[in-house]
């Protein structure tokens, strides 16, 4: 059966752990969701991962779609999640909807999520969920606020740390289904978690939130850097990087193809 957003919430209710992850095309998600993760996430992410630009900001909603319909397409059991990208939802309520709507109709994700949690963010989240469409919020280090806050880590004074607990709860009243908690104190998470009826799902924000989610290509070891907080579980540059070296020489030697 495929997993719903209300299978997500009773699983916090449960202590059974969120397993998530991002994905950017097809041939990832297929891998992701045969394994068994119950949440992939079309993270903008993939503006750096898969796209080659610097930060998260350049990339569009036209292009954010795109990859959404690959991953659904790759996708029968797990949740899909895509990020609205920067300014496709700041703009005014009736952009979020416009462009959340889009997201829904023309690639069959389950859910989208959006960076923030002040209070004009949580009216967005409102009218979101208020109109059927689930939102999955994020707070902490907001990657789309990068020329503000870099990719340091957030809520270490007790003025922020108040203040993200509160963007949390926001989000919660006004009805998304789980949170994004990134790069923030594993206690403040650990707070946020306990006072949230909905999950939190951590990156950088220590063992325990209701779930976890990493970057793929980090866990894969794609990347050229990965942040402090990542775990690399393979190096599948090394493993690429060997396989297309010997089929170079092999076609050099001309002893492929036999
Ligand atoms: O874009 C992304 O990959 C994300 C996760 C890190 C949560 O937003
Ligand atoms: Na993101």
């Amino acid at each position: 059966m495929a997993v719903t957003t209300g299978q997500i919430i009773k699983w916090k209710q449960q202590q059974r752990p969120i397993v998530t992850l991002t994905a950017w095309d097809y041939a990832i998600a297929r891998i992701l969701d045969e394994v068994g993760v119950d949440i992939i996430l079309v993270g903008d992410s993939l503006a750096m991962v898969a796209l080659g630009h610097e930060t998260t900001l350049p990339i569009s909603l036209d292009e954010m779609i795109h990859h959404a319909a690959a991953v659904r397409r790759g996708v029968k059991h797990a949740l899909v999640v895509c990020d609205l990208p920067f300014l496709s939802y700041q703009e005014s309520i009736s952009q979020a909807i416009h462009s959340a709507g889009r997201v829904l109709k023309e690639t069959g994700a389950n859910a989208v999520k959006l960076e923030g949690g002040h209070p004009a963010m949580a009216e967005t989240v409102a009218r979101l969920t208020t109109i059927g469409i689930p939102v999955m919020g994020h707070v902490g280090l907001t990657p789309q606020s990068v020329h503000q806050l870099g990719y340091k880590k957030q809520g270490k004074t007790d003025n922020e740390a108040a203040r993200i607990l509160d963007e949390a709860y926001a989000l919660y009243q006004a009805g998304a289904f789980a949170v994004v908690l990134e790069h923030i104190p594993a206690d403040l998470a650990a707070l946020i978690t306990n006072k949230l009826p909905i999950p939190t799902i951590g990156i950088g924000a220590g063992p325990d939130c209701d779930g976890q989610v990493l970057v793929t290509a980090d866990l894969l070891g794609l990347t050229d850097k990965q942040p402090p907080f990542v775990k690399v579980y393979a190096n599948l540059r090394e493993v690429i990087t060997q396989a297309v070296q010997n089929y170079s020489q092999e076609v050099r030697d001309k002893k492929f193809p036999i």
